[in-house]
């Protein structure tokens, strides 16, 4: 197997092969053990500096990268959109290149729009990262989550992983449905219609509109937030409707014929898309996915590092 990345940036998982994924999955095993050991750190990006650059919320995937940057002995700068000169017109390009003015390897980029991340790699002299560009992709999500069924399940091929949820306005779904399939698992959508984009078909995804029928067919369920953030119209009666046709509890999951993995990438609306007893049951690999993000992330800023002989 290559020992390097096809890649220069990770700007999404349509660009990654199946080889990168592995690549990137056997080297979080290693980082794993090394951040379960009691000295979690490894110096092989001393001397790398890394701007993680926020130009959107984020708890996980923020404090996930600058836990990752550190373990790896990097410099970390860290940018929120909000409290910058942002707000006095820069533009982006003119952000990043004052941020790079001052010596930066790497950059770590959440934005609101997406293709924030392309149009970043094309203009600046430094790795990019995406870490959640508008409804387009979240890279890092879906490594990890593809990471955490591997972890559980021993492979992801021929799983049957079912999406549920907001597909329509998901990174997550997206970046997840690419990643999934290159593993050569069998990948489901449900929700409403309206939530279900109309080219979903001709990526290879099969699509059920009934909950039920979607939880007896799957190993694995990943259940998306509704977000509302991104919505501009309204695609259902209410929260409340959403959650009788469409959330996780436990009765559902104790009713099916098989025991289930139940995940969610975060942050959860406990008692819309999934109850609170099923998001902390024994079947809920939530909080195993929010560590793996650590490793997955470790070992994606070190093979990309690798890629420009740092
Ligand atoms: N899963 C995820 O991207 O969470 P945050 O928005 O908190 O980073």
């Amino acid at each position: 197997m290559s020992q390097q990345l096809s890649v220069q940036h990770l700007l999404g998982i349509k660009e990654l092969n199946k080889e990168d994924i592995e690549l990137i999955f056997n080297t979080a095993d290693n980082f794993k053990d090394v951040i379960n050991r009691p000295i979690k750190k490894v110096p092989s990006l001393r001397d790398i500096t890394v701007a993680n650059i926020f130009f959107e919320n984020s708890t996980r995937t923020r404090l996930s990268f600058e836990l990752a940057e550190k373990r790896l002995s990097a410099d970390v700068v860290n940018f929120s959109a909000s409290g910058s000169s942002v707000s006095k017109g820069e533009t982006l390009i003119d952000t990043v290149n004052n941020i790079l003015a001052m010596k930066v390897d790497m950059v770590v980029m959440r934005h609101p729009k997406p293709g924030a991340a392309v149009f970043l790699a094309k203009h600046i002299k430094a790795n990019v990262v995406n870490a959640g560009d508008g409804t387009h992709e979240h890279p890092t999500q879906a490594l990890l989550d593809a990471f955490s069924i591997r972890e559980k399940l021993g492979t992801v091929e021929g799983k049957k992983i079912v999406i549920v949820g907001d597909i329509l306005h998901s990174r997550v779904a997206l970046s997840n449905i690419f990643c999934l399939k290159k593993l050569g698992a069998e990948v489901m959508v449900c929700g409403p219609a309206t939530l279900i984009p109309r080219y979903i078909g001709e990526i290879g995804v099969k699509v059920e509109h009934n909950l039920i029928k979607a939880l007896e067919w799957c190993d694995v369920a990943n259940m998306l937030r509704i977000q509302l953030e991104r919505q501009d119209i309204k695609y259902f009666p209410s929260l409340r409707e959403y959650s009788m046709m469409y959330g996780l509890n436990k009765e559902i999951l104790d009713n099916l014929p098989k025991e289930i993995v139940v995940m969610h990438p975060g942050p959860i609306n406990r008692g819309v898309e999934i109850t609170s007893d099923v998001a902390d049951s024994k079947q809920s690999i939530i909080l195993d996915q929010v560590e793996n993000g650590v490793a997955i992330r470790m070992a994606v800023l070190y093979l990309l590092a690798q890629t420009r002989g740092f």
